[in-house]
């Protein structure tokens, strides 16, 4: 196991109170996170309740013994935690590697307090290193592909492996773009949101209230 990504889930292991209603992240550190609160909830008796961000993470919470229960069944969450694939100085960061950022950000939304694990080579002082994953409806798709290239955002559907097109949870494209030297991010966030066939995008301001550094064991807090 990745000693940065074990760190920063111990971390956020720390913040997590006996009894909680806990959201649960998507990708590998969060997947380390669920692992280690699984084994916590199960010898200490904590009371937990999960909320999952992705099929994939409700299939491992359960298989872990975690209750997981839809998002729709509770009120609010306590606190989620999860990882992220680039953050800057203010805790705004970039999600969605794992394809995972439309119920990312539903149970973002819905928690009253956000924790991202990551290692230090996600920490950068301006976004636009890693590329921004757009979740699209798959119908007309190709006119908002059309769109991003003339505004030079240089698109790419995300593909398999085997070169098909990635569905997403909610059978949706993907469509990553490329966002290197743009200041105006507010700006950016608000013109894709307003393109009729994006679901969502990965840009998360203002979502991140602490983020761990596995690697170097820091803690920071939004301001
Ligand atoms: C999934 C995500 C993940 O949180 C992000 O990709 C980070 O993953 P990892 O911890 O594997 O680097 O946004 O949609």
């Amino acid at each position: 196991m990745n000693n940065d990504k074990v760190r920063a889930a111990q971390m956020a292991l720390e913040r997590i109170p006996e009894k909680a209603i806990v959201g649960l992240g998507s990708g590998s550190t969060a997947t380390v996170f669920i692992e280690l609160l699984a084994k916590k909830a199960k010898e200490e008796h904590m009371e937990l309740t999960c909320v999952p961000t992705s099929r994939q993470t409700e299939e491992l919470a359960a298989s872990l013994g975690l209750r997981v229960v839809d998002i729709d069944l509770v009120d609010h969450i306590d606190v989620t935690v999860d990882g992220a694939d680039e953050v800057d100085d203010a805790l705004n960061g970039i999600k969605g590697g794992g394809a995972a950022l439309l119920f990312e950000k539903i149970v973002a939304a819905h928690s009253h307090k956000n924790i991202w694990v990551v290692d230090s080579s996600k920490k950068h002082h301006q976004l636009g290193h890693f590329k921004l994953p757009v979740e699209v409806i798959k119908f007309g798709s190709r006119h908002i592909y059309k769109y991003l290239d003339r505004h030079g955002l240089k698109p790419e559907y995300r593909l398999l492996s085997d070169g098909h097109r990635l569905s997403t949870d909610s059978d949706n494209y993907i469509i990553d773009i490329d966002i290197q030297g743009i200041e105006d991010l507010d700006g950016l966030a608000n013109q894709l949101k307003h393109l009729t066939g994006v679901v969502e995008h990965g840009l998360f301001m203002e979502i991140c209230d602490e983020l761990l550094v596995g690697s170097t064991g820091e803690a920071f807090e939004r301001k």
